[in-house]
C-alpha cells in the first residue's frame, strides 16, 4: 500500500502553555496524498498558520507525530542533511510579497534558494530560467522586483520556491494582499503547479471561492479539524460552515437563499456552471408542473 506524503498523528502545539489554555493546534490527525490540492479554511486564530509551520518544521509539535514520505520528523534524531532535504521539499509562500523578496534583481532573487542549497552555478542558471518560465515572468528576469505588481511579486516568490524543486508548496494567505487580478494570477499558478507539475499544493485562504478550486477542503476551528472533504461535501453543510465562522462560496450562498425562498433545489453546487444547471433543472420541473 502506498504511504501518504504527509501523515499527522494526534498533533498539538501550544505557544505558551501557561497563558494559552487552549492549544493553537489541538489533537490534529490527517493524511495528505502526494499530488493533491488541499485548501485549509477557518476563522482568525483557528490554528491554520501554526499547523502550516508545523508541516514546514518552523515549529515542533508539543505532542504527536508528523511523518513526511514515511519518515518521522524528529529534529533531534535527524542529521542536518536530512533536515535540510525535508525542509527543501516543503516550500512556503507567505502573505506579504515584499517580505519575501531579498534581491534587487528578479533573477538573483529566484537564485537565492538554490544558492543556499549549494546547487552548482550552471544548474542554478537552468533552474532560474525554468522557474521564471513556469510562472510566466521570463521577460522580467533583469527587472527590479519593487517595480512589479503584487501578483507579479508573488509569482517571483513562487519561482524562488520552485527553483528549489519542492514536492509540496504551502501558500499561507498568499493572495490576501493582492487585488482581484493578482489573486487570479496566483490561484491560476497554484492550479498549474498542481495539475501540470504534480506538486502537492496546500493553500490557506479566507476566500471560499478560492477554496472551491481545491480537491479537498479542511476546515479548522479552535485548533481542531472540524470538517474535511471535497468542496461539494463540505459546502453542502452551510450550518457547520457558518458555525466555524466562515461564509459559503457565492454560488452555494445563492442556492441557499433560493431554498429559503421556497424554491426546491436538490444538491449542492459550488461553481457557476453547476449552479446554473441546478436552477435550470428546478425551472424545468416547475414549468412542466
Ligand atoms: N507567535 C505566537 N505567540 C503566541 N500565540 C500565538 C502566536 N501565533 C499565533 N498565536 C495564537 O495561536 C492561535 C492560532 O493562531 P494562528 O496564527 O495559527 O491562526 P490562523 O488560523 O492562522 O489565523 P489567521 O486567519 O488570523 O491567520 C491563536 O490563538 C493565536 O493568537
Ligand atoms: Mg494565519
Amino acid at each position: 500500500m502506498s504511504q501518504p506524503f504527509i501523515k499527522v498523528e494526534n498533533v498539538s502545539y501550544s505557544y505558551d502553555e501557561e497563558i494559552n489554555l487552549i492549544p493553537a493546534v489541538s489533537g490534529v490527525s490527517l493524511e495528505i496524498e502526494e499530488g493533491s490540492y488541499v485548501a485549509f479554511a477557518g476563522r482568525n486564530g483557528s490554528g491554520k498558520s501554526t499547523f502550516a509551520k508545523l508541516l514546514n518544521m518552523i515549529l515542533e509539535p508539543s505532542d504527536g507525530k508528523i511523518y513526511i514520505s514515511g519518515k518521522e520528523i524528529d529534529v533531534n534524531a535527524m542529521t542536518d542533511a536530512e533536515l535540510m532535504e525535508t525542509r527543501r521539499n516543503i516550500g512556503m509562500v507567505f502573505q506579504n510579497p515584499d517580505n519575501q523578496l531579498v534581491a534587487t534583481i528578479v533573477e538573483d532573487d529566484v537564485a537565492f534558494g538554490p544558492e543556499n542549497l549549494g546547487v552548482p552555478s550552471d544548474e542554478i542558471r537552468r533552474r532560474v530560467d525554468d522557474a521564471l518560465k513556469t510562472v510566466g515572468m521570463s521577460e522580467y528576469a533583469k527587472s527590479e522586483p519593487q517595480r512589479l505588481s503584487g501578483g507579479q511579486k508573488q509569482r517571483i516568490a513562487i519561482a524562488g520556491i520552485i527553483a528549489m524543486m519542492p514536492k509540496c508548496i504551502i501558500f499561507d494567505e498568499s493572495t490576501a494582499m493582492l487585488d482581484p487580478s493578482g489573486r487570479r494570477e496566483v490561484v491560476d499558478m497554484m492550479e498549474k503547479l498542481n495539475r501540470e507539475y504534480g506538486i502537492t499544493i496546500i493553500t490557506i485562504t479566507h476566500y471560499m471561492d478560492e477554496a472551491v478550486r481545491a480537491d479537498r477542503v479542511i476546515v479548522m476551528d479552535g485548533g481542531r479539524v472540524v470538517m474535511d472533504g471535497t468542496p461539494e461535501q463540505v459546502y453542502a453543510e452551510p450550518e457547520k460552515i457558518r458555525a466555524a465562522g466562515l461564509e459559503l462560496p457565492q454560488c452555494a450562498e445563492l442556492v441557499c437563499r433560493l431554498r429559503e425562498k421556497g424554491i426546491k433545489l436538490d444538491g449542492c453546487c459550488i461553481t457557476p456552471e453547476s449552479c446554473a444547471e441546478l436552477i435550470c433543472r428546478a425551472l424545468e420541473v416547475t414549468s412542466n408542473e
